[in-house]
């Protein structure tokens, strides 16, 4: 099984400067200072996958940046198309099974400009994106697009996130031509090499009714489970290798379109998020008649108590290795996040690392949650198996 950790370019490699959010953080949370230098992950990107090794992980998994790529449309930039081979092939070499998304919420300005995800020729631009990365990268494992309907939500519907639209009908397009541009690099990552798996990080949440009697939330809750949850899977039937997930907290839905992530008194972390186990247990029931291998591409929480982070984390494992037991096909566990990264809309308030953002002389101050991640990894999680969380 993988174990490992997750990233993404935009949260944590630092100086990207012709991204859509370059400019966009500037416009909703500018107290948050952006994402600046990040975690310097872009200058040190080779020594940082063996520091990985180094603790004991098998399994990473970063996103390449388009507008570092592509900084003009049609036009690639060798020396990052070479970073990003670079970055497969020296985890390769040390023992890291490279986990590559092509997409994680950010786009080039130039295709911002021309409409984003809505642009007329957004499907052709990913396909050649796609295939370029695909070509230079020799890697198995690929995430195609990272949280389809998240990006659609918060994007497009909440306008919280880049490009800060506010349109039902918007959100709903976006995550069809997201379907419809996954299928494609499905496509296209297998015409390079048949054995690769390729697959989306999806995030699910189980949606519950606010007030559980409240005829109204019961009914919001079942469309907001059918549109965040489902639709994409039926719109991309036949288009996964493995079904990667997201997976963090609950959602309550409050009346038929608003959804929020506590009640009154819920103990909540950093993001405001209510957290139990059991609701991954409910989300891996979901899947297992999908008979694909499950990756949790992201599980983590934003916490400054040491005790809760590993608690969350060999609590939700647990869960995963129960339901491995019971038959579900799980092809590995990648953990929410390296380092306190760039949290988006938060920027850099909450602390979902495994270390903290790193500082002059020390990129690792491992925090204890992942020297147990490691042991889970040495173990293949027997590690945790009859002990008591
Ligand atoms: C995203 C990450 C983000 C994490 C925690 C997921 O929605 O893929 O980029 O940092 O959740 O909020």
């Amino acid at each position: 099984m993988l174990w490992g950790v997750g990233t993404s370019s935009y949260q944590v490699e630092g100086d990207i400067h012709d991204a859509d959010w370059s400019d966009f953080e500037q416009t909703i949370a500018p107290q948050f200072q952006g994402a600046k230098e990040a975690c310097g992950h872009y200058l040190h990107a080779q020594d940082d996958i063996r520091a990985l090794r180094a603790l004991g992980l098998n399994a990473y998994r970063f996103s390449v940046e388009w507008s570092r790529i592509e900084p003009a449309p049609g036009v690639t930039d060798q020396s990052a198309l070479d970073h990003y081979r670079r970055m497969v092939v020296t985890a390769q070499e040390c023992g890291i099974e490279p986990v590559v998304t092509l997409h994680h919420f950010t786009l080039p300005k130039w295709l911002a400009a021309e409409g984003g995800v809505l642009s007329p020729h957004f499907s052709d631009h990913f396909a050649r994106f796609c295939t370029a990365v695909g070509t230079a990268l020799d890697a198995t494992w690929w995430v195609t697009i990272n949280e389809p309907m998240v990006l659609a939500v918060m994007g497009h519907l909440l306008g919280e996130w880049a490009p800060g639209r506010r349109s039902a009908t918007e959100a709903s397009r976006v995550g069809r031509v997201l379907a419809r541009s996954h299928l494609q690099a499905y496509e296209i990552l297998h015409e390079a090499d048949s054995a690769r798996k390729v697959g989306v990080a999806k995030h699910l949440t189980p949606i519950l009714a606010y007030r559980p009697h409240n005829l109204v939330d019961q009914v919001g809750s079942r469309l907001q489970h059918t549109f965040f949850n489902q639709r994409f899977y039926e719109w991309t039937k036949g288009g996964h290798d493995f079904l990667g997930v997201n997976f963090y907290a609950r959602s309550y839905a409050k009346g038929l379109f608003a959804v929020c992530r506590s009640r009154p008194h819920e103990a909540v972390t950093q993001m405001g998020w209510v957290t139990d186990s059991a609701d991954l247990a409910t989300v891996l029931s979901w899947l297992k008649p999908l008979g694909l291998p499950v990756l949790i591409t992201e599980n983590g929480i934003a916490t400054l108590d040491e005790d809760a982070r590993s608690d969350y984390l060999k609590s939700h494992v647990r869960v995963l290795l129960e339901a491995r037991a019971a038959g579900l096909s799980v092809a590995g566990y990648l953990h929410w996040t390296l380092w306190d990264n760039f949290e988006w809309r938060e920027g850099w308030g909450p602390a979902f690392g495994l270390c903290p953002r790193p500082v002059p002389g020390q990129r690792f101050a491992w925090r204890p949650a992942a020297r147990l991640l490691a042991e889970l990894c040495a173990t293949d999680g027997a590690a945790l198996l009859g002990r008591s969380v």
